[in-house]
């Protein structure tokens, strides 16, 4: 079978570097070129590829000169849409993982997706453990009344509470179809302890260095409390979810938001 062949725009970046090994350490794909804005030489070496890889400053000059069938994404949320109307208006399949993008984003990704019958996948986090976590929290959101989630992330994380720690209250509000139980707290002594809330569920924000990013989310009923914790330890539990996507984008029609879709884990 003929090897996928796969760009990756925001290559110079932190998940652009991993991921360029993790497609070139998997026989089924071909690494045909890279770009980043911050591109000053015309190649890159990538550890596992014996000759260097073609790099551009645009992603145009990529698709124009390789046709890549999958271009994944791993840049800033303002570049992210003009890469993802450049991939699919040009014949390719888009894999995005930059976050940020808002519900009208989504809507174009998915009507260019259809125009051009092309496929999309969009995830704001591509590691499998973490989409299993949150699977886990909406299934036990059915049977306890209380719930808290404690998020862990390195000090440079701009946003607080992160991401996934805002997905994952969504995903238990809506499997339970109501609010949690808040027990109030009559004197709060120092402003700020009981976290932010959602719908019941108290949020934490844990910042420190030697972090990367964890999340718990603990549920608590009479006499038990049951607790489902994610470590992520390195860019590299992201890859799994990036190459799968990258494998079954080149399948679909339209735009799959999340890797939970791709890893059919029903509801
Ligand atoms: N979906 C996930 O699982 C997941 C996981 C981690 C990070 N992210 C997201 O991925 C994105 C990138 O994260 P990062 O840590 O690699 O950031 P980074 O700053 O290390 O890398 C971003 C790269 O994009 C490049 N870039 C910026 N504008 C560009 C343009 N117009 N064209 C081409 N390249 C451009 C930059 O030069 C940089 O090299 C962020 O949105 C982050 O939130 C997603």
């Amino acid at each position: 079978m003929a090897k996928i062949k796969v760009a990756v725009n925001g290559a110079l970046g932190r998940m652009g570097q991993q991921t360029l090994h993790a497609v070139v350490a998997d026989p089924d794909l071909e690494l045909t070129a890279a770009a980043d804005i911050k591109a000053e030489r015309e190649h890159m070496s990538v550890p596992g590829l014996p000759k260097k890889t073609p790099l551009y400053n645009n992603l145009t000059s990529v698709i124009e000169m390789y046709h890549p069938q999958v271009v994944v994404d791993f840049t800033v949320p303002e570049a992210a849409m003009g890469a993802a109307r450049l991939a699919l208006k040009n014949g390719a399949c888009l894999v995005m993982g930059t976050t940020g993008l808002s519900e009208a984003n989504l809507k174009e990704i998915d009507d260019l997706a259809h125009r051009y019958k092309k496929g999309a996948v969009v995830a704001a986090n591509f590691a499998i453990g973490a989409i299993i976590m949150i699977h886990l929290a909406k299934t036990a959101a059915k049977y306890f009344d209380n719930a808290e989630i404690i998020e862990l992330h390195h000090d440079k994380k701009l946003d607080a509470p992160s991401g996934t720690a805002l997905a994952t209250a969504r995903a238990m509000l809506q499997s339970r179809g109501k609010p949690f139980s808040y027990p109030g707290t009559e004197k709060e002594t120092l402003k700020g302890t009981r976290g932010g809330q959602s719908e019941g569920i108290a949020i934490h924000s844990v910042r420190l260095p030697g972090l990367v990013a964890s999340q718990e989310v603990i549920f608590g009923a009479l006499g038990q409390t049951l607790s489902i914790r994610h470590d992520t330890v390195s860019r590299e539990s992201f890859m799994p979810g990036i190459i799968l996507a990258v494998k079954e984008v080149i399948h679909i029609y339209g735009l799959v938001y999340g890797l939970e879709r791709l890893l059919k884990l029903g509801d």
